[in-house]
């Protein structure tokens, strides 16, 4: 049974203010894993990410942890959610109860609470319809769906619109809830349900929310499958269906099945593999990647071998190998899908095929050069510059590895295979890629926020060559970003006093100005041009170095 988040009360603000003050981040990291004392830090091996050295430290000065080889991090109450896979008000209760505090709670509604109000209050009148509706009962009877796997996925029926707008007014929730929440549409005036007559399969969010529908019509309705419109709480590209059911069994199996539809994973789960997971009616897309990074599960691509299947398991395939997520791809063959074989019973064979999934680098090669016919030099000349444009995607030591598999494809010798030195070169730029001022500036920011305004007034990202990055995240507040952690945690780079602020950044324009004057002194213009463009910036400096401000 889904839970219902709209009637939860909800912690009090100013609760968790207090509670923040109390909690010290040493204290509870260390009451999960052991810390080591190393300078003004603490470190231990990251418990996010598989590790020999300790690369995860808590700074106590600034309350937070981070991790310098996955990125992981943030504050205790994130370490708690991170931990013990917990939403934001459960770790919250957990801090309290570990330092014996007492939250206070408020029953008032936030804005989103009347959506799930309506969403909870259509799936009951879906759930009950389908009870009373034979020909849909009988459609899933043949399809194989037991009745154990309609109450667990809570499948149901929606009838026509005037039955479902009866329905929520009976229940007194506002039309123009249940048309935010996705469920109703408005045209012409008019009020319409948006799935008719289909069968019905709520989304819930990771924690269990219901948040919105799918729906697979019954009729000969030219939309196979309908899904609820984005609304403030469904985000399609950022849930997976299922997700919720199996996400305990993904942490404990350390693996997950994503496959293409629905009733592939009411099925698969049916069948007793209870980590199946699909995507909405999309492709899979780099949004999806944090949720199926958590419990560091191995996932198995599971599509149809169809065109489109294949199309898509590739790209699926490059962004998972690129994004270091370990796993494989299965195909099924003959038109079928994992739906069909539970259907039919093979599930055997469905175990052996989630065995033995194709690794993903090794799929992708495989399928990038069966595009070429390589009886042709030219052809297999392409053929080897796509491979090696993938490969380049990933990390030097893969590289290394996989060239030899992308060689021996096309019977090549591996030192043929055009990668570029890595090593040394790669070293050599993180050195240059690098400012000590800019990252002063931005070290000082992140200590001192409130200085933010008066920063604006005389630098902005133009100025930063190397460091924008990290300079707009600050301007977007986003200073819980893995990057501006590293900056935070980095004890050599200095902060700028207070007092020595504006003659500090005046410097650091001078530092940009002069820059630029070696930049333009390389540049393929005339002598005219240049000399324009060097004097300008000479009576900058000039100004700058008077303690004046240059507007450009
Ligand atoms: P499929 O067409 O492969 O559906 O689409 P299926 O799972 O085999 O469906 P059944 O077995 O005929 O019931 C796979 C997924 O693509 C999305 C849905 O999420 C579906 O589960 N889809 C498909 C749509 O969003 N709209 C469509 O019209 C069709
Ligand atoms: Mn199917």
């Amino acid at each position: 049974m889904a839970k219902l988040y709209y009637n939860s009360p909800m912690i009090e603000k100013s609760s968790i203010e207090q509670l923040k003050n109390l909690i010290d981040i040493v204290d509870v990291i260390g009451n999960y894993i052991e810390l080591k004392k190393a300078g003004t830090n603490y470190k231990a091996l990251c418990p996010f990410h598989q590790e020999d050295t300790p690369s995860f430290v808590v700074s106590p000065s600034k309350q937070i942890f981070h991790c310098f080889g996955c990125g992981a991090g943030g504050d205790a109450i994130k370490f708690v959610m991170e931990y013990e896979k917990l939403s934001y008000p459960e770790a919250i209760e957990k801090l309290a109860s570990m330092y014996n505090f007492t939250l206070s709670y408020s029953t008032k509604q936030d804005s989103t609470t009347s959506l799930f109000k309506a969403l909870q209050s259509v799936n009951d009148l879906y759930k009950r319809e389908l009870t009373h509706t034979p020909h849909a009962l009988e459609y899933l009877k043949e399809r194989g769906v037991l009745k154990s796997s309609i109450e667990r996925f809570e499948l149901g029926y929606a009838p026509e619109s005037p039955k479902q707008i009866t329905h929520l007014k009976s229940r007194f929730i506002p039309l123009q809830d249940a048309i935010e929440a996705g469920i109703l549409a408005q045209q012409d005036g008019r009020v319409y349900a948006r799935l008719r007559e289909r069968i019905t399969f709520p989304i819930h969010s990771p924690n269990g929310a219901l948040i919105a529908f799918g729906g697979r019509t019954l009729g000969d309705h030219p939309a196979k499958y309908l899904n609820s419109p984005e609304t403030k709480i469904f985000h399609k590209s950022k849930v997976l269906y299922g997700y919720h059911l199996a996400k305990q069994d993904i942490y404990a199996k350390k693996r997950l099945i994503l496959c293409e539809g629905y009733m592939d994973v009411v099925m698969l789960h049916q069948a007793g593999f209870t980590t199946a997971v699909a995507t909405l009616g999309t492709a899979l897309t780099p949004s999806h990647l944090p949720l199926l990074r958590k419990g560091e599960p191995k996932v198995i691509v599971a599509y149809d071998g169809d065109k489109a299947g294949v199309a898509a398991a590739l790209k699926a395939a490059k962004l998972l190998s690129r994004s270091a997520i370990e796993g494989g791809v299965v195909l099924f063959g003959g038109g079928q899908d994992p739906a069909d074989m539970v259907q039919k019973g093979e599930i055997k064979e469905l175990e052996a095929l989630f065995r033995s999934p194709q690794p993903f680098i090794e799929f992708v090669l495989d399928a990038t050069i069966k595009q070429y016919d390589l009886r042709t030099p030219k052809e297999k000349e392409k053929a080897l510059l796509a491979g090696v444009e993938y490969l380049r995607t990933l990390s030097p030591l893969l590289q290394e590895e996989y060239k030899h598999y992308l060689a021996a494809l096309l019977e090549i010798l591996p030192s043929k295979v055009p990668l570029r030195p890595q090593r040394g070169v790669q070293a050599q730029q993180s050195m240059e890629t690098k400012d000590a001022k800019e990252l002063s500036v931005i070290k000082t920011l992140l200590l001192k926020p409130h200085l933010l305004e008066s920063v604006l007034d005389i630098v902005g990202v133009e100025h930063f060559s190397y460091h924008k990055e990290e300079f707009k995240l600050l301007i977007d507040g986003k200073v819980d970003h893995p990057k501006l952690r590293e900056v935070l945690l980095d004890e050599d780079i200095v902060p700028i006093e207070e007092e020595n602020l504006t003659q500090e950044l005046l410097l650091f324009l001078i530092k940009y100005y002069e820059q630029k004057i070696k930049k333009v002194l390389k540049e393929d213009i005339s002598f005219t041009q240049k000399s324009f463009f060097i004097r300008k910036y000479k009576e900058n400096i000039i100004k700058l170095k008077r303690g004046e401000l240059v507007v450009e």
